[in-house]
């Protein structure tokens, strides 16, 4: 086959590059599963902890598999002194920065960072997974001139979370939304993050490297932004009244309603179903119902776009619910990589185990055979 006539695939859309048992996405039945369970039994019945083993291990734990994996990842979630120098010096960066830049230092900490072997890139993929929400917060207390806080190992990653960031035992509802939030975000196929660890992943770079690949790709608001976003326009339209009027002139200005629409669910995201009555749930105890009022009246006017597989995903009701338990918008993102890291190691090993380099072509339309003119004959 000649350039000329390559079949392009412009953004890889329906593509696909090799097999996987991590996630499976059903996305005209709208449904989800991770290594073959669904996310409706995960996130109503599992901690994050379980579902990070099962990402990454592949099964289920029993207690006491669960009790050994959970003393691990409470042993690696304080950061190394001078990974919080770091955080310090660029505290004024925008939170994924920050975490982008601290993983990749945290590279230099690790003894197994060359050792790409399936063991050593699961214990490396937990370490992580365990550091991440450590960096996030401090880096969360640092910029508003407060100490960082140590992780506390009586309570689950969820609830650290809220506590190193906040400086108080968080109520347990509030630390169960969070929970639930990782799970809902632990795996999710070829997503364009997860895509960049496993380029990354090919050219046999370790774990800390696909990692900062993929949290590199997910700061785009195409991917893991969206959820600041609806944060904002919610806020933008103020009122319940004001949500037709604002949908309409958004898209009629050929702009598009953030949190919905999706590269493959053509149906509603099963995930954003388990955050919609707990946001509604979590307005009334905060005393703030009008965010779900807003949202919903968002739902409503976009219905008729459902009929052209444009429906709510995982950021539509995950925003307001991150905005009520007062976490700063520009963390939003970050929450979603703390969640994701289990599903990146889990497609790194894959692509590890069975590699090719992941290596695509362009198709030149340029100019062949130009004339070469000296530097200083050029006008
Ligand atoms: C996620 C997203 C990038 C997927 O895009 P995609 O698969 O490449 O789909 P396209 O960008 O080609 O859009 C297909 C059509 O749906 C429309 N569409 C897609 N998302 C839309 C949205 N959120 N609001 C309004 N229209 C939307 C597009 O305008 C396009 O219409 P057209 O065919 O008339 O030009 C896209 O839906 C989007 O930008 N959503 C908003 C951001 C978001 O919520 N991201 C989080 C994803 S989890």
């Amino acid at each position: 086959m000649t350039e000329e006539n390559a079949t392009l695939y412009r953004g890889l859309r329906e593509v696909y590059i090799d097999r996987t048992t991590s996630s499976y996405i059903d996305g005209k039945a709208g449904k989800l599963y991770y290594r073959g369970f669904s996310i409706d039994d995960l996130a109503e019945n599992c901690s994050f902890e379980e579902v990070i083993y099962l990402v990454m291990i592949g099964e289920l734990p029993t207690t006491g598999e669960l009790s050994e994996f959970v003393s691990d990842l409470k042993a690696s979630m304080e950061l190394p002194e001078p990974i919080i120098d770091i955080i310090r010096i660029i505290k004024d960066a925008h939170p994924m920065d920050v975490l982008r830049t601290a993983i990749s230092a945290l590279a230099t900490f690790d003894p197994e960072v060359n050792d790409n072997s399936t063991e050593a890139t699961l214990r490396k993929g937990t370490r992580l997974t365990a550091q991440a929400p450590t960096i996030v917060a401090t880096h969360s207390r640092i910029r508003e001139g407060k100490d960082p806080i140590k992780p506390d190992p009586d309570l689950s990653i969820a609830a650290n979370f809220l506590y190193m960031i906040f400086g108080e035992i968080p109520d347990p509802q509030d630390a169960k939304l969070i929970d639930k939030d990782f799970v809902l975000h632990a795996e999710h196929g070829l997503n364009a993050s997860s895509f960049g660890a496993r380029v990354s992943a090919s050219t046999q770079a370790d774990l800390h490297c696909a990692i900062t690949t993929g949290i590199s790709v997910l700061k785009g608001p195409s991917h893991g932004g969206a959820a600041e976003s609806v944060m904002t326009m919610s806020l933008e339209i103020g009122s319940e009244d004001n949500a037709a009027d604002y949908v309409r002139k958004t898209l009629d200005g050929g702009g598009r309603i953030m949190g919905f629409g999706h590269r493959v669910y053509k149906a509603i995201d099963p995930r954003s179903l388990h955050l919609q009555d707990d946001l509604k749930a979590l307005g009334e105890r905060k005393g703030e119902p009008k965010w779900y009022s807003i949202l919903q009246k968002v739902l409503e006017v976009m219905q008729p776009y459902s009929r052209r597989g444009i429906c709510q995903n995982v950021d539509f009701f995950s925003g307001a619910m991150y905005y009520l338990l007062g976490i700063p918008e520009d963390l939003f993102i970050s929450i979603f990589a703390v969640g994701r890291i289990p599903g990146w190691t889990a497609q790194v090993v894959e692509q590890f185990e069975n590699n090719i380099l992941l290596r695509p072509r362009l198709q030149y339309v340029g100019e062949l055979d130009r004339e070469f003119i000296p530097i200083e004959d050029r006008s």
